[in-house]
């Protein structure tokens, strides 16, 4: 068990709207997180804070530590861009750039200033393997990635993350927009990737949270109510609001 992500007393304020209200939780390597809760509790905040993606919405305030491998990331040293390299970020609506599916890839590799063709071929492909969307485009990898459906689409985002080589991969809600069997077939990759990165992923889907992540966190209004193994959530919640929230009363 090793930590990774550790946020210590994080507040985090919309102008005077206090949108997280101190939470204190710890991520750990090479698990998948869920985090669960009705709308407006704070999931998606909590998320941007991660990469500090929160840093670009006006207004914000932030008090209180996120630790990644033991460094603050709020420091003022901290390199947001390299961050947000090492901590990558997928959407609920796919957002492939309207190049062709081989550039979105090689996007982040083009970034960092890699020239050499070969290499940066073997990390499309790679990364479009791993992210189990090979086999739908290899044929057309030099077309629009805005042709692809939007569950492939949404995998090409996944490759673009992985192709920068990240430790830690944010997803906020990424099968809500799409059919269940696309859903179905990035549930098994997420899995899959557990091996070798770790995940942290908003999901208003119970059976998503349950079959898939090790940990789940449940947020209500801005507080971490509980957090734990996802089968001692799901089966033996210790706070009556979990119960309640997982059993449908709410939300
Ligand atoms: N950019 C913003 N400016 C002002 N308030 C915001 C902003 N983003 C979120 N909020 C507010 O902060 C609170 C938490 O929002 P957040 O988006 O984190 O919730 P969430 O749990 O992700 O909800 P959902 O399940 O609907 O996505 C809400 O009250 C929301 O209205
Ligand atoms: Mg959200």
């Amino acid at each position: 068990m090793t930590e990774i992500i550790s946020s210590s007393d994080l507040h985090l304020y919309y102008g005077k709207k206090e949108a997280l209200k101190g939470i204190n939780l710890t991520l750990h390597k090479n698990e998948l997180t869920t985090l669960i809760g009705p709308s407006g509790c704070g999931k998606s905040t909590f998320l941007r804070c991660l990469n500090r993606m929160n840093d670009l919405i006006p207004g914000v305030t932030i008090n209180g530590s996120v630790l990644y491998h033991g460094e603050d990331i709020y420091s003022p040293k901290e390199d947001v861009v390299n961050l947000r390299k090492e901590i990558g970020m997928v959407f609920q609506q796919p957002n492939p750039f309207p190049f062709s599916i081989y550039e979105n890839v090689a996007f982040g590799l083009r970034l960092k200033g890699e020239k050499n063709k070969k290499v940066i071929d073997e990390i499309v492909e790679k990364s479009l393997q791993k992210a189990a969307v090979w086999d739908d485009v290899k044929d057309k990898l030099h077309q629009s990635a805005l042709g692809l459906s939007g569950g492939q689409q949404q995998r090409v985002c996944i490759a673009r993350v992985l192709a920068v080589d990240p430790g830690v991969i944010l997803l906020d809600e990424p099968t809500s927009a799409l059919d269940p069997i696309s859903t179905g077939k990035i549930e098994e990759m997420l899995f899959t990737l557990k091996e070798n990165y770790s995940l942290v992923m908003v999901t208003h889907s119970m059976g998503q949270a349950s079959r898939i992540s090790d940990r789940t966190a449940f947020f209500l209004d801005g507080h971490l109510i509980e957090y734990n193994e996802t089968k001692k959530i799901f089966i033996n919640p210790k706070q009556k609001e979990t119960e309640d929230y997982i059993s449908g009363k709410f939300g």
